[in-house]
């Protein structure tokens, strides 16, 4: 794995150079002077970059590591939860150090440009690499990673082509046999609310009742715990995040390893709308005190040199499957994607958390 990782390193240096060198040659004229070849950091900005973040992944440290190789630019991380990061943000007002918020989930960085703590950026080279649906229409959010929220399940106990829908986990007959996190996750309220926007807040709610009926236990942990207790037979299929399986295959913790051989995965809703997906994703804080570096940070991680780290680090999809370099994603194979433009989950939101705390889920 580490040799793997320190090849991948290696690879992001050298075609995140070119690429470097290219997008800071190409484009409109810049209205500030030419920069220098390798190091380019433009003279009105000091060479630093302050992040809020509340991801804690290897590959994210690999990628600081390689823009300031190739900017010059120091990379000062503030590391928090994600709510405790955005209150500090709107605490701090212009006195707020931090450049770039960076996060997981859309609804969360909706809620950040709600509250007026991000500004808009405008970068063709971000419009160009990003979908549509995976950024905000207003330019403030980007996503530079997907995870998708798919169904496990015990391949002792169930059959492929068993389940194949969110709406399957509804059925009475999976009545005592469906794990998954509590409602006070925002992966859930993310599910919820894009449910919400897809199909309406009325049959969203009957199937949250229908999911919280058929539960084999009390909500309990995070999703790496519903994948253990999959394998401990305490339920049959399971919502989690496609990324934890992943981490869970490479893990450390041979518990962890072992639980993963037991589970197969279906992505949900082949047939209809696509699997439900999020992202990882970050805006420049409204006060940002380098503005531009914040920019070129996010499109270096929005870069096939740095797209190309996360699937082999964090199991995380990129946002072109063309820069995927995850074995077990092959093998996992191609999937379609709910098309609908994430920036909608926020006005979603108030709907599903209602829903939610109705059914006590
Ligand atoms: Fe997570």
């Amino acid at each position: 794995m580490r040799t793997n990782l320190n090849r991948i390193a290696r690879r992001l240096l050298a075609v995140g150079s070119a690429l470097f060198l290219a997008s800071s040659c190409g484009g409109k004229p810049s209205p500030k002077p030419a920069e220098p070849a390798a190091s380019g950091t433009p003279a009105a900005e000091e060479p630093v970059l302050n992040l809020y973040t509340h991801r804690h992944y290897e590959s994210d440290d690999q990628l600081f590591e390689a823009f300031t190789k190739l900017t010059g630019i120091a990379i000062q991380v503030t590391s928090a939860g994600a709510d405790q990061l955005i209150s500090r943000i709107k605490g701090e007002g212009p006195d707020c150090p931090a450049d770039l918020l960076v996060t997981v989930d859309a609804g969360r960085l909706c809620r950040a440009r709600d509250l007026g703590l991000l500004q808009p950026v405008e970068s063709p080279a971000l419009d160009a690499a990003i979908p549509a649906a995976l950024r905000d229409p207003g330019h403030f959010w980007f996503g530079f990673t997907v995870r998708a929220r798919v169904i496990a399940y015990a391949k002792a106990r169930v059959q492929p082509g068993q389940i194949t829908s969110y709406a399957d986990l509804a059925d009475p007959k999976w009545k005592g046999r469906v794990l998954v996190r509590s409602g006070d996750s925002l992966y859930n309220q993310s599910l919820v609310a894009a449910m919400v926007a897809n199909e309406g807040p009325e049959k969203t709610a009957a199937w949250v009742q229908g999911l919280t009926q058929n539960l084999a236990r009390k909500p309990l942990g995070g999703d790496r715990d519903q994948v253990m207790a999959l394998a401990q037979n305490l339920g049959d299929v399971a919502l989690v995040n496609s990324y934890y399986l992943g981490q869970m295959a490479q893990s450390k913790d041979p518990a962890e390893r072992a639980a993963f051989a037991q589970v197969a995965l279906v992505f949900p809703d082949q047939n209809g709308r696509g699997t439900h997906i999020n992202i990882s994703g970050a805006g420049v804080a409204k006060y940002a005190k380098h503005p531009d570096n914040a920019r070129r940070f996010l499109e270096f991680l929005a870069s096939p040199a740095a797209q190309q780290v996360f699937p082999a680090t964090s199991f995380e999809y990129p946002i072109d499957p063309q820069f995927d370099t995850s074995p077990l994603h092959r093998e996992w194979g191609p999937y379609r994607a709910d098309t609908l433009n994430l920036s909608k989950l926020g006005e979603h939101y108030p709907a599903a958390m209602a829903i939610i705390e109705a059914s006590g889920w």
